[in-house]
């Protein structure tokens, strides 16, 4: 016996033990699979995606039955004569060019229509708008009618249209919120549009699908649906957000994840409390000499350079992203690290360490004046 057949004969018993492995990767949750629609658009693309898999497996098994068919009941046997040779048969062309043409029809009728439905604006005054920019590697989002920017997180009621807006400040990108929407692409001087709807509350994530740049793979978001009074909520909170650090009793309890999904996650990522470890007895706001300390330090370093504080009437054309509610989010950096007090103040000492590449310069922030800058931050929630 060969080598090659022995070693696969040997390994052989590997084989289920592979595919137990396989399959047992199927059956955890995949956030950013568009195979688990949680709302439109992305339902209807879920429903278009099925037709089509239903279709070609019909012709599978009919096609491939035919053959097996033929080439069991057609098979050479010993002593039989030769079978009738055909050249060409008219009638059973047609037919076999008719179906699989009104195959394609019957896909492509509502395939038009879906794509006609995903790229209409929503009318009427009741769609949120939101405008979305790309940038190299972070999201803006802008709510013209709420007067709010935010980064990386998206928060938006349930049940409601949310229209929107985008584009991009350098490179083209792709917007893509799998479990609501599929892929827009985002470009600079270009307006391009799309609209989804968030069925229930919870945390959702999505990336950017366009290759654009070294750091294209960590330019996650995430959209919090919330139910509409929580959300109203959020906004009202949002709009108080000064510069200055907020004391402790002002940040609303449980910080603005109240739906479970963002709880769950936020448990998970434990962003510590206002309060950092070493000044449990002193208090979070701006009588606390750590946090006054990282709010000269975010002066001094030139972080306010890059980076606004308020929400509410931010400044526009800033290079970072705004970090009004930074002390709150689930993630930093594009959802690359979970938001906790090592993570942040990692990321601020040493940007190009953990995202090569990166606008944000390493500032030679030293151990302790990163810890005064997280605890600053973290008042900012
Ligand atoms: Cu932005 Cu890829």
């Amino acid at each position: 016996m060969p080598l090659g057949s022995r070693v696969i004969r040997r390994l052989s018993w590997l084989a289920p033990l592979v595919a137990l492995v396989l399959v047992a990767a199927c059956g955890q949750e995949y956030p950013q699979s568009s195979l688990f629609p949680k709302g439109e658009p992305a339902r209807l693309e879920d429903g278009l995606f099925f037709q089509t898999v239903w279709w070609a497996a019909a012709v599978f098994v009919l096609v491939e039955g035919a053959l097996v068919y033929a080439i069991i009941r057609y098979r050479a046997k010993p002593g039989a004569a030769e079978p009738n040779q055909i050249h060409g048969n008219t009638i059973v062309e047609i037919i076999w060019t008719m179906i699989p043409a009104l195959i394609l029809v019957g896909i492509a009728v509502p395939t038009v229509k879906a794509i006609f439905k995903e790229n209409e604006t929503p009318k009427g005054g009741d769609a949120l708008t939101v405008e979305v920019v790309g940038h190299q590697w972070w999201w803006e989002f802008r709510y013209p009618e709420l007067n709010l920017t935010t980064a990386n997180e998206l928060h938006v009621p349930v049940g409601r249209t949310i229209s929107l807006k985008m584009g991009a400040y350098d490179v083209i990108h792709s917007f893509w919120l799998p479990q609501f929407a599929g892929k827009r692409d985002v470009f600079p001087n270009r307006e391009t549009r799309l609209w989804f709807n968030a069925e229930q509350p919870g945390e959702y994530s999505g990336q950017c699908a366009e290759f654009c740049g070294i750091q294209h793979g960590r330019m996650g978001f995430r959209v919090i649906a919330q139910p509409p009074a929580e959300f109203q909520g959020w906004v009202a909170h949002m709009k108080t957000i000064t510069m200055q650090p907020a004391a402790a009793s002002a940040a609303p309890k449980d910080s603005v994840h109240t739906s479970t999904a963002g709880a769950a996650v936020q448990q998970q990522a434990k962003p510590a409390p206002p309060a950092a470890d070493s000044a449990k007895a002193a208090p979070a706001g701006p009588q606390n000499p750590e946090v006054a300390q990282g709010q000269k330090l975010f002066l001094m370093k030139g972080c306010v350079g890059c980076h606004a504080l308020v929400a509410y009437n931010a400044p526009k054309g800033l290079l970072g992203p705004n970090l009004a509610n930074v002390g709150a989010r689930t993630h930093i950096a594009a959802g690359t690290l979970a938001n906790t007090d090592e993570n942040l103040a990692h990321w601020i000492r040493f940007p190009q360490d953990v995202k090569h590449g990166v606008l944000m310069p390493n500032l030679g922030v030293t151990e302790a004046e990163a810890k005064a800058l997280v605890a600053f931050l973290r008042t900012h929630r």
